[in-house]
């Protein structure tokens, strides 16, 4: 499996070992609450003797095996390590033989991210937590590691440095399998981390040529077909929308197209993905207020998603063709920014009345919907955006609002709570539609009331989706970008929602059609 070497290195070496190393410093297992203490989470490849003395220790210092709980040790004579790290995973049931299998993983996925936190400083850790769930313990641990130091002029101190290695203890490392899912962690763990990179990724270095150009090389690097459209092709070929966003920053906009052809079967599905590439998004004429402007930094959050996304399908070869139309361009006020009330004629003919500069992202994704439906005939589009407030007034920061043609959007969003991601279906009420009517255009770009934003944003894009195509929105206004504390495995910044939703639906996709 190839993986971009203009990357930096992502996160920590993972391998797979059956015994702990001689030069592992620490080891980290997983404790679950019993009646009388903490018990490990099973005793994987160590010595019989040591794990009640290990247990003893632990219930000493006061662990609990409570989720997310972490004790620091010194480890028992014999083990081989200085240090052993337990993180608490809750109720015995919640993990292991669960009812819930998607549940359990997340649970020992967010473990292990807040376990890879705390390991600042030690170079080599070995963990049982792989015997467990091998795929979600390292997705955790990879994610958890993950830190974007890219514009601290001095490197972090040893002390501070993220775990370099963790080798997760398995039986049989040589089988094959557990190779298997391992390199697949991996490569989905490191996409995310590459869509978190682009959203980190500050708008003074990150403006719409500069993210066409690492989107370029990230997909030139694993086979894909590239396409890129500047100013002067949009402006001919009639993308009205990401030109009117465009227009008021000195830093033109681009159309991206990323194509994976995964199969020359006829009648393989095909799916489109489209991805908001807001690169900064001061709301242009309609001006944002300052407070939390810098956090709309992160409005491409949707197109680094979509980016890493069809990289990651050409890596796993998924049997599917996937096309990707990515619009990038930077909201800014101007003498030449587009005003409210402009009109401006989408591609395909549409005409849309700008009532609001700051409703941009919808205006460049309807060029790309529309584009993608008339060139690529897809059986299947998703389109994913920082969107609008309204997702987080509705569901708050954590949970994207997936909305679209009723089976897929449920599919999509039941795939979504499956790898963690915890998406939601929403409903697109007919009655909301109205309110986009325009007294001048075909289309006004927002409504006169604040009432079901994410609804009506949705509503707008619906207008550019071809007949008969499936179709999921996912709103990821809150969760593409966390602006408070660290949890689980994401940390401060871009979180590289919905990668793993997305990758997940393509190879279900792959699989049942
Ligand atoms: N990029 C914003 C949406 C956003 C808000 C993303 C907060 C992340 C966090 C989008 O372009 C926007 O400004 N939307 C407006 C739409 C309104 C003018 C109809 C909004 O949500 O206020
Ligand atoms: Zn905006
Ligand atoms: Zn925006």
């Amino acid at each position: 499996m190839s993986v971009p070497s203009s990357s930096r290195q992502l996160g920590p070496q993972l391998a797979l070992a059956s015994t702990i190393a001689a030069r592992a410093e620490l080891l980290l297992i997983g404790i679950v609450s019993g009646p009388d203490g903490p018990e490990l989470a099973g005793d994987f490849g160590l010595d019989a003797e040591l794990v009640g003395p290990l247990e003893a220790s632990l219930a000493a210092v006061g662990a609990t095996g409570r989720f997310e709980e972490l004790t620091r040790i010194p480890a028992p004579g014999g083990l081989g390590v200085d240090a052993v790290l337990a993180v608490g995973l809750g109720d015995r049931g919640g993990v292991i033989d669960a009812s819930d299998p998607a549940a359990a993983a997340e649970k020992i996925r967010r473990a292990a991210g807040v376990a890879a936190r705390s390991l600042t400083g030690i170079a080599h850790a070995a963990t049982t937590l792989g015997a467990l769930d091998l795929g979600a313990a390292a997705e955790g641990l990879f994610l958890g590691a993950y830190l974007f130091t890219e514009f601290k002029s001095a490197a972090p101190a040893a002390g501070r440095l993220p775990v370099a290695r963790v080798d997760l203890l398995v039986a049989g490392p040589r089988a094959k399998e557990p190779k298997q899912v391992l390199a697949r962690a991996i490569a989905i763990a490191t996409a995310t981390a590459v869509a978190r990179d682009l959203v980190n990724t500050p708008p003074s270095h990150l403006f719409p040529a500069e993210f066409a150009a690492r989107a370029a090389a990230l997909g030139e690097e694993v086979g894909l077909g590239v396409e890129v459209l500047d100013e002067k092709a949009l402006e001919r070929k009639g993308f009205g929308g990401i030109i009117g966003v465009g227009k008021g920053s000195s830093r033109p906009p681009r159309l991206v197209r990323l194509s994976h052809k995964g199969s020359r079967r006829k009648g393989a599905p095909t799916v489109a993905l489209v991805g908001k590439g807001v690169t900064f998004d001061t709301g242009g004429i309609s001006i944002k207020p300052a407070a939390g402007m810098e956090n709309m930094t992160s409005d491409m959050g949707g197109a680094a998603a979509v980016v890493a996304t069809v990289v990651l399908a050409a890596q796993l070869k998924l049997p599917i063709n996937v096309i990707a139309t990515v619009p990038m361009a930077e909201n800014m006020p101007s003498a030449t920014a587009q005003r409210p009330g402009d009109v401006l004629t989408q591609y395909g003919g549409r005409t849309v009345e700008v009532i609001n500069t700051d409703a941009e992202g919808r205006l460049i994704l309807a060029d790309a919907i529309a584009l993608t439906c008339e060139k690529d005939d897809p059986d299947y589009l998703i389109d994913t955006a920082t969107l609008t407030g309204a997702q987080m007034v509705a569901l708050g920061s954590r949970t994207p609002g997936v909305m679209g043609t009723e089976e897929f959007r449920d599919r999509v969003a039941a795939i979504s709570r499956e790898v963690g991601e915890n998406g939601w279906s929403m409903p697109l009420p007919a009655e909301l539609r109205g309110d986009l009517d325009s007294k001048v255009a075909d289309l006004a770009n927002v409504t006169n009331h604040r009432w079901g934003g994410m609804l009506v944003a949705a509503l707008f894009l619906r207008e550019f989706v071809g007949e008969g195509v499936q179709w999921a929105h996912i709103d990821v206004a809150g969760p593409a970008y966390n602006t408070g504390g660290p949890f689980g495995y994401i940390g401060k910044g871009g979180t590289g929602v919905p990668v793993r939703t997305m990758i997940a639906v393509l190879e279900d996709i792959a699989e049942r059609g």
